[in-house]
């Protein structure tokens, strides 16, 4: 069975837990990530985590991925909104993948609003903080079963 889920975390979120917790919540990354390896413990799914500043690293993570992983849970913050580089990258994958926000993008500044990344996944989850990213493997624990 493909259980394999690669969350990949995008510039700034290692800065969780300093950022405004009106938007992100408290939990600093190292926290998330424990609260996501539990949730995928629940479900069955074997997670790994990858974070960094730089996009190169981001877009070459990705292309890592083949034969490495069986779904990918990706907030790329900022980069979301404007890199057609990580956008090329994740289609390269044909994974099935998840955007996760920590925020409500949508009732943000215009800016956010715009995903380059959107179409090319499952599904877009924002607003839910940690909750949405187990919300993200309860739906690719889905799609992998397929
Ligand atoms: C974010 C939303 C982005 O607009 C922002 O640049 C981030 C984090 C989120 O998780 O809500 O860095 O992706």
């Amino acid at each position: 069975m493909r259980n394999r889920v690669e969350v990949m975390h995008g510039v700034n979120l290692d800065q969780l837990g300093r950022r405004d917790p009106a938007h992100y919540g408290s939990l600093t990354l190292e926290e998330l990530e424990r609260a996501v390896s539990e949730s995928a413990r629940e479900l069955g799914l074997e997670v790994r985590f990858f974070q960094t500043n730089h996009e190169g690293e981001f877009v070459e993570h990705l292309h890592r991925l083949n034969g490495m992983a069986d779904a990918i849970v990706l907030n790329p913050g900022a980069w979301t909104h404007y890199s057609y580089a990580i956008r090329d990258a994740l289609e390269l994958t044909r994974l099935p993948a998840i955007e996760v926000h920590l925020s409500d993008v949508d009732t943000r500044e215009q800016w956010r609003r715009h995903s380059v990344i959107t179409d090319l996944c499952v599904t877009r989850i924002a607003g839910k903080g940690a909750g949405g990213y187990r919300d993200a493997l309860v739906r690719l624990r889905e799609e992998m079963s397929e």
